[in-house]
């Protein structure tokens, strides 16, 4: 079964939704317009229920379906990111330094469609809840949504996800067993030395050299504690220091990310980069602290789920326009909080060859995407919670 026909009917209708909340991204936790026109829209299209302020500015609609049967939840993301747009588009951001640069506009009004094709038919048995949340980029909305018992209070048995993909066409869908996103976690280190004139350096404790050192020290855990088999990324992505050319400065701050596809390895660079930081540190005579923070833990598909997601796309676009062995990305994703506490399956969708990547600036999410999504979104209802016949 190709895309729904509903969905070519409905395309230009969702594209102008999605055109309009790519006009005024919101980010974070702030996606209060956001959340009221989805709330507004589920309601309209005569959800048995509604619930907003579920993780703050989450949203949550029930659609039950024309028989009893099991409960699950299909999410979307709604946050944008602060990015200064330059598509030149005629719906570009009206808010300079935010921009739907992740195309999470497109989830959200897919899902809308998903929703109201839903309402409609309800062709299926059980009932099938509909996820907004806010703040995917960095901010751990799921989590917070989780945290105020979304799958408790809806009795979500099993959870769905879908990013859109640039460099792939329209009509493919990606997905694999297993980790397909990595962890994704912050650190900060602190390297304290002790100041002075820059041209008596030995009266000094210099951070700056000490901080150097710790940058390409640090490179050697992925080059030799991680097994070269598996995958692991250390980033040192700021370096702060000093305020003058000739002042030996006191503190220099370090930032970057840690990203791995497997738990145990996260583990080990976990523990690898105390010691290391430490004890250059103290090679160098100054003291060099390590504050690590878990952010987005490693996003794994159970194969079963894996399978049942990669034969939903098959129904909409033919099994040969379906990866499902998709080479795991490097990316994080706060999704990998709601398959820790239910099965499911995130999968990617093509949105385009020639599309920017996501996070930059010339990113232009692909309107032609919207009736495959919304179409996977209705076959996986129907095939998760078939009617009997
Ligand atoms: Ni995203």
């Amino acid at each position: 079964m190709p895309i729904v026909n509903r969905f070519a009917e409905l395309a230009e209708e969702i594209t102008g939704w999605r055109r309009d909340l790519h006009a005024f991204p919101e980010l974070g936790y702030d996606t209060v317009r956001t959340a009221g026109i989805v709330a507004e829209k589920l309601r309209a299209f005569g959800c048995d229920e509604v619930v907003t302020g579920i993780g703050r500015t989450g949203v949550v609609g029930v659609i039950r379906g024309a028989a009893e049967g099991p409960v699950i939840g299909l999410r979307a993301d709604m946050d944008a990111l602060p990015i200064l747009e330059k598509t030149g588009r005629d719906y570009a951001s009206k808010t300079d330094g935010k921009m739907h640069a992740c195309g999470h506009d497109g989830h959200t009004a897919m899902l809308l469609g998903a929703a109201k094709y839903l309402a409609e038919t309800r062709n299926f048995a059980g009932t099938v809840v509909v996820i907004f949340q806010p703040a995917e980029e960095g901010g751990a909305g799921a989590k917070a949504m989780l945290d105020d018992g979304l799958f408790e209070r809806f009795g979500v048995e099993r959870i769905y996800g879908m990013h859109n993909w640039p460099g792939y066409p329209v009509g493919k869908f990606m997905v694999c067993t297993g980790a397909l996103m990595a962890s994704a976690d912050r650190f900060t280190i602190t390297v304290d030395g002790t100041d002075g004139h820059a041209a008596r350096p030995h009266l000094a404790s210099d951070p700056i050299v000490a901080g150097a050192a710790i940058v390409t020290a640090v490179q050697s855990i992925v080059g030799r504690n991680v097994d070269p088999l598996d995958a692991a990324v250390v980033s040192v992505t700021t370096f702060h220091a000093g305020t003058a050319d000739n002042i030996i400065p006191r503190t220099a701050t370090l930032t970057g990310t840690v990203r791995t596809l497997q738990p145990a390895v996260r583990d080990l660079v976990e523990e690898r980069l105390g010691a290391v930081v430490a004890q250059v540190g103290a090679a160098y005579g100054v003291s060099a602290v390590l504050k690590y923070s878990r952010d987005y833990p490693v996003l794994m598909n159970p194969h079963d789920e894996a399978v049942f997601a990669g034969d939903v796309a098959a129904k909409v676009v033919g099994e040969a326009n379906v990866d499902r062995d998709m080479v795991p990305t490097m990316g994080g994703e706060d999704f990998a909080f709601m398959l820790q506490a239910r099965p499911g399956a995130f999968i990617f969708a093509g949105v385009g060859e020639d599309v920017a990547n996501l996070h930059n600036e010339n990113y232009d999410f692909n309107d032609d995407l919207i009736p495959f999504g919304c179409s996977y979104w209705t076959q996986l209802v129907e095939s998760a919670l078939p009617r009997a016949s």
